[in-house]
């Protein structure tokens, strides 16, 4: 079976053109995903190199040619601003680490692995970190895609965004994103599990076959505090919690452990399900979480052949939360699922594409989010 180190290796001899250096070694290759023979991964190039993409894509593929059969699916995308300075600020500690294998240069990312960076403080205030945690009234109304699509359209933004499915009884987060691997233990820390440019930790990565979890009371804040101080974050602009759905333990336990979390409350545009909604807004407010605003989701749907809107299941709640928290409503989003093939390399159920219309939905959120964030 082909292994993600043996792709790095494979990839080791493919160069950076601009920055003439091994694109495993920058740790530029990202996102890598092996589903039976079948690989998919995203190269990150230096803007300047953008015009040689299509020259490097021909490398990666003839590296991985006596590896592989048929064509791996390869994304390209230019670094950001942030990523570029990192990479050149990076160079000479990834060339010192000569002495492990440049699979292990890319275990230990270029972006400030090795600078000492105490982990544990992600939940310090000083570290930058902007916690958002999605909240609702009640299950089942698209909290969890909420929160998936929201973290990959701010990574598609070239933000550097971590996710942490803390709904830990009803974690759907993996199965969402499409993600089959496991987490490894680097050291003494777990590495989360990269998918669309997103850091992944959910419980569903530490249970054997989808049993269920029968933990009570303490031993769910405690792992909820282990997805803090025991992974391996790197580092983050946006660590983003799927919350279970109501008021319960878990939920407050998360308000208590981040205080400066802010917050987006999801509801159905139903009138009752605002209602309950509110709750959930009432509870951050307690906890003087900042909520950022209201997302409404399943508000409409839309026929493909007559373009009519159609509000099933009731319309304005969303607005009316929204006004009773003295916030904003952000978006809403219509009814549909996303439209992808299991037989594509980087399937995942719940994952709107970039280019489709609830995509580009998406990407217009974490641009507003950005803007109230300020980061
Ligand atoms: N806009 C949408 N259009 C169609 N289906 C949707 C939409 N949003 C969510 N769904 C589907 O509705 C179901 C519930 O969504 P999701 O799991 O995100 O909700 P949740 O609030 O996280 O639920 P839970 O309370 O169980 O955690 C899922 O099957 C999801 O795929
Ligand atoms: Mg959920």
């Amino acid at each position: 079976m082909v292994t993600k180190e043996n792709v790095l290796e494979a990839l080791q001899p493919v160069l950076e053109p601009t920055l003439k250096r091994g694109l495993t070694a920058l740790g530029l290759i990202r996102d890598m995903m092996i589903r039976e023979a079948s690989v998919s991964l995203t190269v990150v190039l230096h803007p300047d190199s953008m015009g040689q993409a299509a020259g490097v894509e021909q490398d990666v593929v003839n590296a991985l040619s006596g590896l592989i059969e048929g064509k791996p699916h390869i994304r390209i995308r230019a670094m950001t601003e942030r990523e570029q300075a990192e990479a050149q600020g990076g160079q000479g500690e990834a060339g010192s680490a000569s002495a492990g294998s440049q699979a292990k240069a890319q275990e230990a990312p270029v972006r400030g692995h090795g600078a000492g960076l105490e982990r544990h403080t992600i939940l310090h205030p000083e570290s930058g970190v902007e916690f958002i945690a999605i909240a609702s009234g009640k299950g089942g109304v698209g909290k969890s895609t909420v929160t998936v699509n929201l973290a990959v359209a701010l990574a598609r933004q070239g933000k550097r965004v971590g996710l942490i499915d803390s709904d830990i009884y009803g974690f759907s987060v993996p199965d969402m994103m499409g993600i089959e691997e496991r987490p490894v233990q680097v050291g003494d820390k777990i590495k989360p599990i990269e998918r669309f440019g997103v850091k992944v930790i959910s419980m569903g990565f530490f249970v054997e076959d989808n049993s269920p979890i029968v933990w009570r009371g303490p031993m769910l804040g405690k792992m909820l505090r282990n997805f803090f101080a025991e992974i391996d974050w790197g580092e983050l602009d946006y660590l983003l919690l799927d919350l279970p759905p109501g008021t319960g333990d878990v939920a407050l336990d998360v308000h208590q452990m981040i205080p400066q979390s802010k917050e987006i409350i999801v509801t159905t545009p139903h009138a009752t399900a605002a209602f309950v909604a509110a709750r959930a807004g009432a509870m951050a407010i307690k906890t003087n979480h900042e909520i950022i605003g209201v997302v409404e989701n399943m508000s409409y749907f839309e026929s493909k052949a007559t373009g009519e809107r159609e509000y099933v299941f009731g319309r304005g709640g969303g607005g009316k939360l929204a006004e009773t928290l003295g916030t904003d409503l952000l978006a809403q989003f219509p009814l549909g699922a996303p439209d992808n093939h299991p037989a594509e390399p980087d399937f995942s159920p719940s994952v709107y594409k970039a280019d489709s219309e609830i995509g580009r939905e998406y990407l217009a959120l974490a641009q507003t989010i950005i803007e109230r964030c300020g980061k």
